[in-house]
């Protein structure tokens, strides 16, 4: 049975899209077909993120009732397939809102993992369903950790079951919450931080996966250790030049 992993967040901005996108991509990279679903129908960006170019067709004609699941995937990135959302100005209705699960039931027997970048906040319950595993994306901010934790509880209500908190932009800064007190108060694992780096609003701009473009950057370590452990694979970090140890160490100082 494919593995459906809902990537959602309570705040929104902290990078669901972005993590979501890369996340998928590093599992075909790992050699699983997996596909990306934007579930985000009012303000659609993962094909930004992954380069595609106006999709005649996406979600939103499935939702309609008007194509399949498979007639709107684009092959993207080391192979992985493209669900664009669309753009409608009307978001999710109840019609539109049961024809998605409806779909997602009906999700190709051939692709094992099946990513899904939620919309943020309530909305997100459009996509959470039984059986789903999700992560939580939260930034180390107190008010970002707390909606986390409402997210938390809303992907419970829905029979799906959160398997670990992903701590993004994180600076090193005194006032952020560490791991530690991200852990008690979601009563969750943090399972990967990735850090506010350039190469991410870099690789954006380039219309390309960080993980890909900077393997070396934290985040691409950091997401491609997460994607091996999901899957029961071993981790190997990319070989390193002297320059890039350099540039790293930098970084983090
Ligand atoms: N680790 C990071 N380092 C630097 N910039 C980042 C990082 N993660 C995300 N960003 C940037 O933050 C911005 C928001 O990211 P993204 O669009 O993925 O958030 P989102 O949670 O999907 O937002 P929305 O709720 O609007 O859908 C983007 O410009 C992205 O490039
Ligand atoms: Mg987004």
């Amino acid at each position: 049975m494919t593995r459906v992993i809902v990537v959602a967040s309570g705040k929104g901005g902290v990078g669901k899209t972005t993590i979501a996108a890369n996340l998928a991509v590093a599992f075909a990279w790992y050699g699983k077909s997996t596909a990306v679903l934007d579930a985000d129908v009012v303000m659609a960006n993962l094909e930004i993120i992954l380069g595609l170019k106006n999709p005649p067709v996406a979600l939103i004609d499935v939702l309609r009732g008007r194509l399949e699941l498979r007639d709107v995937m684009y092959e993207g990135p080391e192979g992985v397939k493209i669900i664009p959302a669309g753009i409608t100005l009307d978001g999710f209705n109840e019609e539109n809102m049961e024809m998605l699960k409806a779909s997602l039931r009906e999700i190709p027997r051939e692709i094992e993992l099946f990513v899904i970048d939620a919309p943020a906040g309530r909305d997100a319950a459009m996509v959470m369903d039984e059986g789903q595993e999700v992560l939580i994306v939260t930034t180390p901010q107190v008010s970002s950790v707390s909606d986390a934790l409402k997210m938390k509880l809303l992907a419970e209500r829905m029979g799906a079951k959160p398997i670990g908190a992903v701590m993004n932009m994180v600076e090193g800064k005194k006032r952020e919450l560490s791991v530690h007190e991200v852990e008690n108060t979601l009563d969750l694992d943090v399972v990967a931080v990735l850090r506010e780096d350039e190469a991410v609003k870099e690789a954006l701009a380039q219309e390309e996966p960080f993980v890909l473009r900077y393997p070396n950057a934290q985040p691409s370590r950091e997401l491609m250790r997460l994607a091996a452990e999901l899957i029961g694979r071993r981790y190997r970090p990319p070989p390193e030049s002297l320059m890039d140890k350099l540039v790293r160490f930098l970084r983090r100082s």
